[in-house]
């Protein structure tokens, strides 16, 4: 039924197909805040009685995008729901950063279609970075009519209006805007965790990495102004957060976009947490090229910032980082790295890797072993480079066989294993500071949470430690993990 609805539809009279050279595009207009979120009368209580599901793929930015969505089809009335088969909408919020990620979109699009068979009334929309991108559109378009609603990551704080048209509309409903982007403050927020929350900092990416979606998909850089930050995680604070994880795709260029705050940067943001009553406070992700002292200097204070730093290298050698659009050669990436070392003790750190990029010789992925070996990271995402539409990458010859690729991925992660587990083996027999999350994943027997330093910690001790801060002592330092003993003695010793 839904296939003959669709092929009535001439599409091009009721929508913009979104382009990424509209996207691309970055001009110098002031960056508009938007506070009037709202939802038309009929929507207040549509979905009174009804369920919602949403699947996240992708980065923090679309965990946290899941989260005000689901603040606004709760403040409509629907309930969540964990399963499929009992939801009146699913949307899904995907990712388009490598070809995978789109391919798993398509695959589980694939098997919905079962479902609203079934269900002739469910709402089935799909949102997030893969919405922004042109053949996606034409793909689903063309054999996906299942699909009720599409929206962009600029049309969030329109959905109550876009699925009042897709509940009563006959067409298939598409809104996506390719613009630079605005602020939309004051949306609700249905937060997952009660004591471990995302807040974001800024939106966007300027950086146009040549290999990269995300500053098609999101628009440019911009930051939220630092009393609505400040504001926001006080009131976590107040409700009893114990960890915040301030999120941007490029956290380091934080403030340079903000009107009439010249010199204030993510080094004073983070000097503001500093004197906020929360006990952990993290950032992601960091660039290399916008990372200034002032931020190094804070970090090395302390206090509630946690001594980890996520820092993505994507590549060892110079020449590769050239073409890639880094903006940093490996000689200044070692130099930022050991200054924080040095300046902030016994930090953490992890990286981001991409191995075959275009051309990429044996010599330069040789180069990347080195680096790799030279940070000793504790950690790192490793990837094969996966062409995007669109970007300059995508179009440049590569000479490099996928067999040679997965060769280099294979023996990266090796290395990447070795140093992970050597830096795990410091910890043995340290007692370290654990904020724990829940049940182990493996074992419900077995509590787990993470260090400052994000280093996961396994033990055993009674469910009411879930959501406190704790002290372990380690007893057992593994690959990616350490297992220990929960010191109840320090415990009531501190009480
Ligand atoms: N803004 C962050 C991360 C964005 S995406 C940053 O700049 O570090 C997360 C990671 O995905 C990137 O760090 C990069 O390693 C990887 N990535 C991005 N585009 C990719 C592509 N086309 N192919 C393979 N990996 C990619
Ligand atoms: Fe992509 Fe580069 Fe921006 Fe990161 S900094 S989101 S890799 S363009
Ligand atoms: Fe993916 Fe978009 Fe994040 S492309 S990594 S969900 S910004």
């Amino acid at each position: 039924m839904a296939d003959t609805k669709f092929s009535k539809v001439d599409f091009s009279k009721y929508f913009q197909p979104p382009s990424l050279k509209d996207a691309r595009r970055r001009r110098r207009e002031a960056v508009q805040i938007i506070n009037d979120f709202s939802i038309p009368e009929d929507m207040n209580t549509i979905g009174k009685g009804k369920n919602y599901l949403i699947e996240t793929y992708g980065c923090q930015m679309n965990e946290h995008d899941t989260e005000v969505m689901a603040g606004i089809l709760e403040e409509i009335g629907y309930t969540e729901t964990k399963e499929a088969t009992d939801a009146d909408v699913i949307l899904l919020n995907t990712c388009a950063i490598r070809e995978n990620a789109e391919n798993k979109v398509f695959g589980h699009i694939g098997h919905l279609k079962t479902l609203k068979l079934e269900r002739p009334g469910l709402i089935l929309g799909v949102c997030g970075c893969m919405a922004q991108e042109e053949v996606v559109i034409n793909k689903i378009l063309a054999k996906h009519p299942q699909v009720d609603l599409i929206f962009g990551t600029h049309n969030i704080h329109r959905l109550p209006q876009l699925l009042k048209e897709a509940l009563f509309g006959k067409e298939m409903v598409v809104e996506v805007w390719s613009k630079e982007g605005d602020i939309v403050e004051n949306l609700p927020q249905a937060r997952r965790g009660h004591f471990q929350a995302w807040v974001n900092i800024m939106y966007g990416c300027d950086k146009f990495c040549t290999y990269c979606i995300v500053p098609y998909t999101r628009g440019k850089e911009r930051s939220r102004h630092p009393e609505e930050i400040i504001q926001e995680v006080r009131e976590l604070a107040r409700k009893g957060y114990k960890e915040i994880t301030l999120l941007g795709q490029n956290v380091n260029a934080y403030g340079k976009d903000l009107p009439d705050m010249e010199n204030y940067g993510l080094g004073n943001l983070m000097d503001e947490m500093r004197k906020i009553g929360i006990p952990r406070v993290r950032f992601t992700t960091s660039h290399p090229k916008d990372f200034d002292d002032h931020l190094i200097e804070v970090l090395g204070k302390g206090g509630n910032l946690c001594e980890h730093i996520h820092l993505p290298v994507q590549s060892g050698s110079s020449d590769v980082l050239k073409i890639m659009g880094r903006g940093y050669t490996r000689e200044r990436y070692l130099d930022l790295f050991h200054k924080i070392k040095d300046t902030v003790p016994n930090a953490s750190f992890t990286t981001d890797i991409i191995v075959g990029f275009p051309n990429e010789t044996d010599e330069q992925f040789e180069e990347t072993m080195s680096l790799v070996r030279e940070c000793q990271f504790d950690g790192a995402f490793t990837f094969i480079y996966s062409p995007r539409a669109g970007t300059p990458a995508a179009r440049m010859k590569d000479n490099i066989p996928m067999e040679v690729k997965k060769e280099r991925l294979q023996r990266l992660n090796t290395l990447i294993d070795e140093l992970s587990a050597k830096s795990n083996a410091k910890y043995q027999d340290q007692v370290v500071e654990v904020l724990v999350e829940g049940e182990s994943r493996k074992n419900s027997e077995v509590l787990s949470g993470h260090t400052r330093t994000n280093k996961v910690v396994n033990f055993r001790g009674p469910k009411s430690l879930i959501g406190q801060l704790v002290k372990v002592k380690v007893t057992d330092a593994k690959t990616w993990s350490l297992d220990g003993e929960w010191q109840k003695e320090a415990e009531a010793a501190n009480l």
